[in-house]
């Protein structure tokens, strides 16, 4: 989908006001430095995309009552740092007007980096023009939000190297997340939906990895709810790293969570024109097996993964014929087969790797 950049609406700082109260009452009780209007729609006179950015300034002990009171008193979902350190993503169920909500810590260099911007652009009438120039050229050529991050880098450096408040450092990590965006959007193949984790996965992801029919070949035991809660924050902070390497992604079926799907990318690999060396897995509910769905979501995420030349591999306990079907089904070619490999469940069981090149 393309961007759209509008001309300066007069109306934006009210907006922002209207959201600012909001999330004020839903915030009474923490201690909250302050809540900004941010991003482009902060500035007026500047061309901008239709959203009113807003950060709330915490100090680092505040995050965890802050995120917890926009998600138990507003409804919000939590979505992690998206990339961006010290930069928390919620998601608000108000969607009217339109607004991008973050949690941001007091003092660290992305919070700066907001400001700075702002506050640059608020009183620099010619880096201004350049902004709005650069921004409505990239929305005419039609580009995706992705290119249109990444166009937008270099001026982004100059009005904040013009600030003079960041560090070289600092800049080359804007730099840095500004052009690297490896966050995946949310993908359909013919019956599902691939997208990154939320918070509000725990309870499909309990029900999913609790189920001891589910974990039967796994090494670990069904998991509780604690487990599987700590297993998604971990999703959701891996997911904020770059570069990336363990990726995965909630598989859905009519807005339900039916299983899932990840890789786990060699850190040494892809260098120097190597192959991306990854493994592979995947877990899927009892109820939605058999269906041909596992198949379908496994194809999609290998190609969502991107990266080429790439070498995949699918780990199995050989009693895990399903999973040996699955990998044979996708082409998967067996290279090693190695008896009494590891304890499962307090048994030796064989281990079989099956290895595929894209
Ligand atoms: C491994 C796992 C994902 C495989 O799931 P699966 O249901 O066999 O795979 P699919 O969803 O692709 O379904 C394929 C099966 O559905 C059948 N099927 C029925 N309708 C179908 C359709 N419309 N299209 C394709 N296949 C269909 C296929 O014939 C195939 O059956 P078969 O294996 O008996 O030949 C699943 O068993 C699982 O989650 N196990 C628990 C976790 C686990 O052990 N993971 C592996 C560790 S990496």
């Amino acid at each position: 989908m393309s961007v759209v950049v509008e001309e300066y609406n007069p109306l934006w700082p009210a907006h922002f006001q209207q959201i600012r109260s909001e999330l004020a009452s839903y915030l009474k009780g923490v201690s909250v430095k302050s809540i900004e209007h941010v991003g482009s729609t902060s500035v007026p006179g500047l061309a901008a995309k239709p959203i009113i950015d807003v950060d709330i300034i915490v100090s680092r002990e505040n995050l965890g009552p802050a995120i917890d009171a926009l998600v138990q008193n507003g409804s919000f979902t939590y979505l992690g740092e998206l990339g961006i350190k010290d930069r928390h993503a919620l998601r608000d169920p108000k969607q009217s007007p339109q607004r991008n909500t973050y949690i941001c810590i007091d003092g660290a260099f992305q919070t700066r980096n907001h400001l700075a911007l702002r506050d640059t652009l608020r009183t620099n009438t010619a880096l201004r023009e350049e902004y709005a120039d650069v921004k409505r050229g990239l929305a005419a050529r039609g580009v995706d939000i992705v290119d249109y991050l990444k166009g937008k880098g270099g001026i982004i450096q100059k009005i904040l190297k013009e600030s003079g408040i960041l560090t070289e450092e600092e800049l080359n990590a804007i730099d840095a997340a500004n052009t690297n965006v490896e966050r995946i959007g949310a993908t359909k193949t013919a019956k599902l939906t691939l997208r990154e984790f939320v918070t509000s996965d725990v309870d499909g992801y309990y029900e999913l990895e609790s189920d001891p029919d589910v974990v039967r070949y796994q090494t670990f035991e069904p998991f509780t709810y604690e487990q599987a809660k700590k297993q998604v924050f971990e999703i959701l902070r891996d997911s904020a790293c770059i570069p990336r390497q363990h990726i995965e992604l909630a598989v859905t079926h009519e807005n339900q969570l039916i299983g899932r799907v990840g890789a786990m990318l060699d850190p040494n690999s892809g260098k120097d024109g190597q192959p991306h060396l990854a493994s592979l897995w995947f877990s899927f509910m009892p109820k939605w097996q058999g269906k041909g769905y596992a198949t379908e979501a496994v194809e999609k995420f290998i190609e969502l993964l991107g990266r080429r030349p790439l070498t995949l591999e699918i780990e199995c306990d050989p009693r895990n014929t399903r999973s040996v079907k699955m990998a044979e089904r996708l082409g998967f070619e067996r290279v090693t087969v190695t008896e009494r490999a590891y304890e499962s469940k307090g048994e030796m069981v064989d281990s079989w790797v099956f290895r595929k090149s894209y």
